[in-house]
């Protein structure tokens, strides 16, 4: 058991930024193909929302942290159609917004695991 765990925490050191970086593009492609018209490429501000949804002068830290942030766009993005894409979808646009906004990391992974623990300032 213990030499099982082992192997698992091995494999797990050596792909880590392999499992992630998946998440990550996936977060990249549904952002271009989704929110870009509304938020601009830069999510600086598109024909949908002037104020930038990452970097300077953005307002999300009012989220508080990137569950608060998923749970926005759960529910309301795209706004054109908050159904059009999926919950795993949603993570992975969540987590490029917050790799953009420099919250998270590349190579890092968002889930319901962590969210809550990732703060958004
Ligand atoms: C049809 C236009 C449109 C599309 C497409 C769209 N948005 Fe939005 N977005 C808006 C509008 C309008 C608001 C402001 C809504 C409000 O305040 O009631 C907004 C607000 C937001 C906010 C909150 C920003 C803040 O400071 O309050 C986030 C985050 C966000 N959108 C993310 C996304 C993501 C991610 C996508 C793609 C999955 C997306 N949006 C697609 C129009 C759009």
């Amino acid at each position: 058991m213990r030499y099982v765990t082992l192997l698992a925490l091995t494999v797990l050191a050596a792909f880590p930024a392999a499992a992630d970086q998946a998440q990550l593009d996936r977060g990249r492609a549904i952002y271009a193909e989704y929110c870009t018209l509304c938020h601009g490429a830069d999510g600086r501000r598109g024909q949908g929302f002037q104020t930038p949804i990452w970097g300077p002068q953005t307002q999300i830290a009012k989220f508080q942290n990137a569950l608060g942030l998923f749970e926005y766009n759960e529910v309301l993005m795209p706004f054109d159609g908050p159904d059009k894409i999926d919950e795993a979808a949603k993570w992975a646009v969540t987590l490029y917004l917050l790799v953009n906004h420099g919250a998270m990391q590349a190579g890092q992974s968002l889930s319901r695991v962590n969210a809550a623990q990732i703060p958004i300032r």
